[in-house]
């Protein structure tokens, strides 16, 4: 006698009918819900393979784009969500964001631009900036780390999946920039305010602040912890004194905006955990940096990271997703902007 047993449809779905439909009940409704891995998968497959291969190219011919790459999708994120706003020129009437005190690079716009006209041309109206800002910051990050070029990391080269289904703001405030914007001489507790309110917590802050393995600085950005700290002492007690002295050789006057600084000297295009030893040794380059020391348990993390490179990889996967969900527009919210400078 044979036992009736459901057809495998039927054992299946029924519970996970039943599952989907409480999870659409009691989920909240968010935006970034609507973000999905390959959002871009049927209506235009090449997409993100246009972005890295413009990427690569950039790279290729200039190791240190990928640093302002990188910092481009966070200014975007942490602006009025990741809505491509970041990109946008300034008008007759608005000083947009691009043009607000913190100085991004322009060779990582031109890399933008570059692959927006690809994509214009391949699917036009389809891919948003703010994507195009998303997958070009993974796969920045991603060129300029060694275990994933070397194919030990994943098959695809990428440290990590990069959600995509944003839409594109129609709004750019210099005045929201320097309001939203952490700033380098900020303390602990302001830094987590401002993650919090982004939705990043205790562990995306000093994990995305790793991203300060690549790139340079400007010196206006630390002049204030080598010469005028505060009014009695002239230099940053969390500042390495030996350190200080090398800085100041580097940077000899306090306009001088020309002088770039590098993070990790001498590895400054290369991705990986050196950073945290440096907060460590007290040689983080900003005074933000060396604030993650200042309380328990962001410091543990930071030593963390130091002792284990492959959890500080994959935690900043886990966190660059979780930074690019900010407040973003999806559906048939805002735009997909035709150039990422102007409105439509
Ligand atoms: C924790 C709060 C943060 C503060 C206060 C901060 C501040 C700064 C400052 C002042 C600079 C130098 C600007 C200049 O003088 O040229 C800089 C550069 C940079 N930041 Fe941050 N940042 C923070 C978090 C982040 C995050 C979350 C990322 C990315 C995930 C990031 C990526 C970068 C990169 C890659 C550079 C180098 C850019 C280049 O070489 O062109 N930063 N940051
Ligand atoms: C946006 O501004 C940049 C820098 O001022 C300029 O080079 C570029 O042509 C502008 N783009 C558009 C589309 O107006
Ligand atoms: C900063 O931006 C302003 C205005 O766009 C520009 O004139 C200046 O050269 C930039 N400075 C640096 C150091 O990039
Ligand atoms: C030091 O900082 C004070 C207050 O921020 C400022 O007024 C002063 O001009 C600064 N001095 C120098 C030498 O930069
Ligand atoms: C630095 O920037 C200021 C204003 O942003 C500008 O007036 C000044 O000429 C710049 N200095 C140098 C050395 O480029």
């Amino acid at each position: 006698m044979t036992r009736w047993v459901p057809p495998l449809g039927l054992r299946f779905s029924l519970p996970l009918l039943l599952l989907l439909l409480a999870a659409a009940v009691i989920a909240p409704v968010h935006a970034y819900g609507k973000l999905k891995v390959g959002f871009y998968r049927q209506s235009c497959p090449d997409a993100e393979a246009i972005v890295r291969r413009i990427v690569t190219m950039a790279v290729e011919d200039d190791l240190t784009v990928t640093a302002p790459l990188l910092r481009l999708h966070f200014h975007d994120c942490f602006v009025r969500g990741c809505d491509g706003s970041v990109l946008l020129n300034s008008t007759k009437n608005n000083i947009a964001e691009r043009d607000a005190k913190p100085n991004l690079t322009l060779d990582a716009f031109n890399v933008i631009d570059a692959i927006k006209e690809k994509l214009e041309e391949k699917c036009p109206g389809t891919v948003s900036c703010a994507d195009i800002l998303a997958v070009a910051a993974r796969d920045a990050v991603s060129l300029a780390t060694k275990v994933v070029t070397k194919g030990e990391w994943s098959e695809g080269g990428s440290l990590y999946e990069v959600e995509t289904g944003r839409r594109d703001g129609r709004v750019s405030s210099a005045k929201e920039a320097a309001e939203e914007l952490p700033d380098s001489f900020d303390e602990i507790q302001k830094l987590i305010k401002r993650f919090k309110s982004k939705g990043l917590g205790l562990k995306d802050l000093v994990v995305l602040s790793g991203a300060h393995a690549l790139g340079n600085s400007h010196c206006p950005s630390l002049e204030k912890r080598l010469r005028n700290f505060t009014a009695e002492d002239d230099m940053d007690p969390t500042l390495d004194k030996a350190y200080a002295a090398t800085l100041k050789q580097q940077c000899t006057s306090p306009d001088d905006n020309v002088t770039e600084v590098q993070m990790v000297p001498g590895r400054s295009t290369t991705f990986d955990s050196t950073y945290y030893r440096l907060v460590k040794e007290n040689k983080g380059l900003f005074h933000s940096d060396e604030a993650l020391l200042s309380n328990g348990a962001t410091k543990m993390l930071v030593y963390g990271y130091m002792s284990s490179e492959k959890r500080f990889l994959k935690d900043f996967g886990v966190s660059m997703v979780n930074m690019g969900r900010a407040d973003v527009l999806a559906g048939s919210e805002g735009e997909i902007r035709r150039t990422c400078a102007v409105l439509n």
